[in-house]
């Protein structure tokens, strides 16, 4: 099989690391895998491949009019590689991407379109990295009811705020580790403002419900404004602060949100540093727990790389997504939430259970009550930091 790559940094090294060092395995099995081109931006560029024969090229014409059968895209660009992977998938190739934003923002464009093409758009590797999670659900959804879906899936965030409450070390210097690490986006933004959990929970949810969820009906509320003062504050009640996406489907209605999460559960609340961990709660098996790295040059290339496997063997499913349902987001289920704020709003004062004062900051613990109402109350009130609490105090 030939094939493209669109794009040639942390990720796109990594498949070609795998593809050059496994080569005899994969020939042993026939999976012939020919790499026929590889889409860059700067040619002037020096890189170092393990293959020296490979072709480089600025010219996205030179893939789209070529022969190849799949191109991988590991580009991290949103417009620009949407509509290039349009016109792929018009020319009949399939697609294997790891760029979570394009998948999350046109997932229905792109999944309708690869059924009329008859090619396979995959991209496990969009989701948790190495951890395989989006087609084991693919299958799932087949037999199963899944109702629930619950996550640390960025892991930025995940390495700030462990080191945080571990260590105690600051926000920003934290978050330059993460960055020298290789695990932030190129603007972080994404990874702290939880939108990056959120296009993953976007996906996940649209993939199990078989429903649209659009970006902005999730509720996103990020890490970049927490501090120490929130982790002695959950210390003290016992809990563990981390990033969640998460949303389930119940009485026809989708709660689903983004946002930190004070728990005791030992699966999230032992997570650490980059790692990724995913809770799936079902019907047949009521609930599975997976973890691992979550980004990372091999790790992300390894759910590339089982994409192809899958295309080649022609195990794939084709998309059988066709956002069928229709569920209305509403983010009615009742919880407990804990706020740091300045000042407390006079609707606020109605929905405190408990409260401290502590470096002038109200740290409250709420009544039970929806998100909706919650937010409604704090519209207002400027520098909050948020977090759903798990379970009951
Ligand atoms: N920036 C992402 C993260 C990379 O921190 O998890 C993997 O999607």
């Amino acid at each position: 099989m030939k094939i493209a790559i669109m794009g040639f940094g942390t990720v796109g090294t990594g498949v070609e690391e795998i593809l050059y060092k496994k080569r005899k395995d994969l020939l042993k099995n026939n999976f012939d895998i020919e790499i026929e081109r590889i889409l860059i931006k700067n040619k002037n560029k020096d890189r170092n491949p393990h293959d020296k024969t490979l072709i480089f090229t600025d010219n996205f014409d030179e893939i789209l009019n070529s022969s190849v059968d799949t191109v991988i895209d590991v580009t991290s660009n949103l417009e620009e590689t949407y509509e290039r992977i349009v016109k792929l998938i018009k020319a009949k190739k399939n697609i294997v991407t790891a760029n979570k934003a394009v998948v999350s923002k046109y997932f229905e464009v792109l999944n309708e379109l690869a059924r009329e093409n008859e090619v396979y758009f995959s991209y496990e590797a969009s989701v948790a990295g190495a951890i395989p999670i989006i087609h084991p659900l693919m299958e799932e959804v087949f037999f199963n009811d899944i109702s629930e879906i619950s996550g640390i899936l960025n892991g930025t965030s995940n390495y700030i705020l462990s080191k945080m409450e571990r260590e105690g070390s600051s926000y920003k210097d934290v978050l330059k580790e993460a960055q020298d690490l290789g695990y932030a986006e190129a603007d972080p933004t994404a990874d702290v403002g939880g939108f990056d959990a959120m296009r993953k929970i976007r996906i996940l949810s649209s993939l199990i419900y078989n429903a649209k969820i659009k970006e902005d009906e999730i509720f996103t509320f990020g890490i970049n404004n927490v501090k120490k003062s929130d982790f002695d504050f959950a210390k003290d009640l016992g809990y563990s602060i981390r990033l969640l996406g998460k949303s389930s489907l119940c009485d026809g209605k989708i709660n689903i949100s983004v946002m930190p999460t004070f728990l005791k559960d030992d699966f999230f609340a032992k997570t650490f540093e980059g790692t990724n961990a995913i809770k799936v709660l079902g019907e047949n098996f009521k609930k599975y727990e997976l973890k691992g790295p979550g980004a990372g040059k091999l790790e992300t290339a390894d759910a590339i790389m089982r994409d192809l496997l899958r295309i080649l063997a022609k195990r794939e499913i084709k998309t059988f997504y066709n956002a069928e349902n229709s569920y209305p987001v509403e983010n009615n289920l009742e919880k407990k939430y804990y706020l740091r704020c300045e000042k407390v709003s006079d609707e606020l004062k109605n929905l405190i259970s408990s409260e401290k004062i502590l470096d002038e900051n109200h740290h409250i613990i709420t009544k039970k009550l929806s998100l909706k109402k919650l937010l409604h109350a704090i519209e207002n009130l400027d520098d909050v930091f948020l977090a759903e609490i798990e379970e009951e105090i």
